[in-house]
Order: C-alpha cells, then sequence, then structure tokens
C-alpha cells in the first residue's frame, strides 16, 4: 500500500498570501474553483494501491474539517487533517506523525508541498522509484537560470538519474534543474530523519560542554526536533546513491503569492480543458453567457446573459455578474457582486466585494511584480464609475475615487 502526506504549513506561514489568506488557511484558496489542496489531492487519487491521505500543518483543526469530510467522501479515501502543536519543519512534521503515517505499513509514502501547481505525475514518479532503488526520488523541473535561486538547486546524473548534489535557494548559480516539492519515499525516510534529530541532540550536549556552538552558526538556534527536508535531508544524502530525480516536462509553478493563485487558477482551468471538460462553462443554452476560452462559474452564480467572461476566468458561489460586464483573467470569490457594464480584468475579487456600474478594476497582468494584477480583499465596495489600477485593497474598504499602484490600508 501507499500513502500520501501533503504539507499544509500554517499560519505564521504564507504572510505573502496577504490580504488573502486573512479570510481563509491559504491551502484552501480557490483556484479554478477548487481549493488550492484540492488539486494535489485529486492527483493522489491516481496512485495505485492507495490507503490514505493526510494533510499536515499547523492551523486550526476545524479551519480543514469540512474539506477533509466532503473530500474524503467523494474522493472515496480518507483523508485526515494532523495538527501540529507548533511548526516542526517539512521533515519534523512528517517525522511528528510517523507513528500513524506508518499504520498501515506503506511501502511508500508520497509527500507533496501544498503550494505547488502542477501535473503531479505521481504514478509515473513511483514507478521510476521502483527502478531506480534508494529512498527517495525528487520530482525536478528545469527553470530559466535567472529564477532558479528561488528553489533548491540541483545536479543529477543524466544517465541514472542519481541526485549528486543540492543545495537549498543558493547565492551563486549553481544548476537550472530544481526541486519541485512532490517526493516519493521508502519508511526509510523516517530513519534519515531521526539521524539528524540525533545529530543535533549530541550538539547540543557538546555544545553545553564546550565551545562548539561557534564552528556551527547555521544550526546553533534551531531545536533538535525541527528538520528541514531540503537543507537537512537532501543535501547531505546527495551523492550517496539514496536519492534519484524524475523530470518533469509539463507545467510547474510555486504559489506564493496572490498574482501567482492567479496564473496557477489558469493553469488548472487548461488543465480541466484535458481532464474534466464537464467542469468548465460552455456557454451554450439561449440563456448563457458569452464565454470564451477556459472558464469556471460556481452553479450558484447568477451571470447575466449579456456579459462576456474569459479566458482564465473562475467565479466561486453566489457571485452575481450584472448585464454587459466584461471579466478576464480573474478570480471572483463568494458573494460578490460585480454590476452592470463593470469591467474586471487581471484581478482577484474578494468575499462579498462589489464592483459598481461602469467601473473598471484592472491589473496589468504581471504575475511576478507586486502591484502586478489588482486585489479587493474581502467586503470592498468599488462605486459606481471608479477605475481601480494596480493596486491592493485591503478588507471593508469603500473607494469612491480613482486609484492606481496603490495599497489601500
Ligand atoms: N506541516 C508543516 N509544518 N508544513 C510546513 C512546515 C512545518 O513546520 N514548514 C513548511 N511547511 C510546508 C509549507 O506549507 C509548504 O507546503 C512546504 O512545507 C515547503 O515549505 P518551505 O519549507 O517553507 O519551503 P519553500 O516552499 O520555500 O521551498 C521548498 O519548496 C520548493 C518547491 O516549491 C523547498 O523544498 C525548495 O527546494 C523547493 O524548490
Amino acid at each position: 500500500e501507499v500513502v500520501a502526506v501533503i504539507m499544509v504549513g500554517g499560519p505564521t506561514k504564507g504572510t505573502r498570501f496577504r490580504p488573502l489568506s486573512l479570510n481563509i488557511p491559504k491551502p484552501l484558496f480557490p483556484l479554478a474553483g477548487q481549493p488550492m489542496v484540492h488539486h494535489p489531492i485529486s492527483a493522489c487519487k491516481r496512485i495505485p494501491n492507495l490507503a490514505r491521505i493526510f494533510l499536515i500543518g499547523f492551523y486550526e483543526e476545524r479551519e480543514f474539517a469540512l474539506y477533509v469530510s466532503a473530500i474524503s467522501n467523494e474522493l472515496k479515501v480518507p483523508v485526515r487533517y494532523l495538527k501540529e502543536d507548533k511548526p516542526h519543519g517539512s521533515a519534523g512534521g512528517l517525522y511528528n506523525f510517523r507513528d500513524l503515517i506508518m499504520e498501515d505499513s506503506p511501502s511508500h509514502i508520497f509527500l507533496l508541498n501544498c503550494d505547488v501547481c502542477c501535473s503531479f505525475p505521481l504514478p509515473e514518479m513511483l514507478e521510476a522509484h521502483r527502478r531506480y532503488g534508494g529512498i527517495g526520488t525528487l520530482l525536478v523541473i528545469k527553470v530559466s537560470a535567472e529564477s532558479a535561486n528561488q528553489f533548491g538547486e540541483l545536479v543529477a546524473d543524466p544517465v541514472t538519474n542519481e541526485l549528486l548534489h543540492y543545495t537549498e535557494k543558493p547565492e551563486t548559480f549553481v544548476s537550472d534543474r530544481i526541486n519541485c516539492g512532490v517526493y516519493v519515499f521508502t519508511p526509510d525516510i523516517f530513519t534519515a530523519i531521526r539521524n539528524v534529530s540525533t545529530q543535533r541532540k549530541d550538539r547540543a550536549n557538546l555544545r553545553r560542554v564546550s565551545s562548539f556552538e561557534a564552528l556551527q552558526p547555521a544550526t546553533r538556534s534551531l531545536p533538535t526536533d525541527f528538520v528541514r527536508l531540503d537543507q537537512d535531508i537532501l543535501s547531505p544524502l546527495a551523492g550517496k546513491k539514496q536519492l534519484y530525480t524524475y523530470e518533469t516536462m509539463d507545467f510547474w509553478e510555486q504559489i506564493k503569492t496572490p498574482g501567482m493563485s492567479l496564473k496557477c487558477s489558469g493553469l488548472y482551468l487548461s488543465q480541466f480543458r484535458h481532464t474534466s471538460p464537464n467542469i468548465l462553462a460552455s456557454g451554450d443554452g439561449t440563456k448563457a453567457p458569452t464565454i470564451s476560452g477556459d472558464v469556471y462559474i460556481h452553479p450558484s452564480a447568477k451571470i447575466h446573459p449579456t456579459a462576456k467572461i474569459g479566458p482564465n476566468v473562475s467565479i466561486s458561489a453566489n457571485a452575481r455578474i450584472g448585464a454587459g460586464a466584461r471579466l478576464i483573467s480573474c478570480i471572483i470569490l463568494d458573494d460578490v457582486e460585480v454590476k452592470e457594464n463593470a469591467v474586471v480584468i487581471h484581478s482577484i475579487v474578494g468575499w462579498k466585494s462589489s464592483v459598481g456600474t461602469w467601473s473598471r478594476v484592472q491589473g496589468q497582468g504581471d504575475y511576478n511584480a507586486k502591484l502586478g494584477i489588482t486585489i479587493l480583499g474581502e467586503a470592498v465596495t468599488v462605486e459606481d464609475e471608479v477605475v481601480v489600477i494596480n493596486s491592493i485593497v485591503l478588507p471593508n474598504k469603500t473607494l469612491n475615487v480613482s486609484v492606481q499602484e496603490e495599497i489601500i490600508l
């Protein structure tokens, strides 16, 4: 049997996701109409002999309770949220729950970061891992040399695919192959993590009796039960015939900011075009609005037939879109109202917000820039005929004058 573990982090992480993370844990923010974490979870469903899925994080349990029970029923695979009392790091969090994870004696354990967007080629990785042997296989991708330093950079043997060298977010360029945050391990990973914390304890004891501390500045302040998968496990195990790589040629992105969530919503919508086109809006029927490209509309949303929607638009529950409205590349959250002839482009419109008639909410569409898209937090009112460009508006604000390149606090 196989189990999957998805690391969801907690409220002290994901601060770059504000103001959207003020309302909802980042892993539950909707991309293509489904919670972010839903995409890796449904990819796990394709793993042969999958017994169960765990989410590990330090959010309150009740924040995930509804979603976890709904998705368990839907997929017919038990999905369980495990709450850490404090952050233990990506490997420490896994280790903390080793008894529960090993309950069914799985032969393999998938470990996925919740904040990556890709096609999750999990069955293919498992097959490759079985061929390679060793304790784990990492998903890798080639990125541009300029962007590689935001990730774990690695060197793999071009013939055997063995991981030869690994450096987390290096200051000087190592390689344009990076760690995608998607792994498959054998249960030996737990021994590897235990060894790291044992070494830490030994060092801590040594420090008490000597001035050893000065020699180990990097690990000085880390608690013994805090273990990072990348620096503490992957780096030291590289080049020891223990870890291997599987390179994806498909799409991959990391979702740290609202801008990237808008981009990834589009990537998942276009994936739905191939995997489950029935989820997408068709624009057929006499009362349907004009749809172009990939669009998701929640069944409870009310869209005026003269509205024009798409591409890359996702509209959540109970939203109302008025006559003549134009939506392009945006995420419209629950209970939003977009009034007649309003335009929303390259923007995220927060829960219960309203955009007035003939108003314009727009970003330039640079998903990596701080003000590259416009974001309205929860319950923001944009009055009639107001233009909001490349701005971030915090919750509960009313805009009665036009703004550009501003953060409205
Ligand atoms: N449960 C739990 N507890 N989850 C955690 C903790 C923790 O203490 N710390 C981090 N996570 C989760 C995050 O929510 C995220 O899903 C994942 O673990 C990795 O987060 P970070 O450790 O903050 O690393 P990162 O996202 O900056 O970079 C990692 O992922 C990149 C791919 O997206 C590294 O592994 C990079 O090498 C890699 O390229």
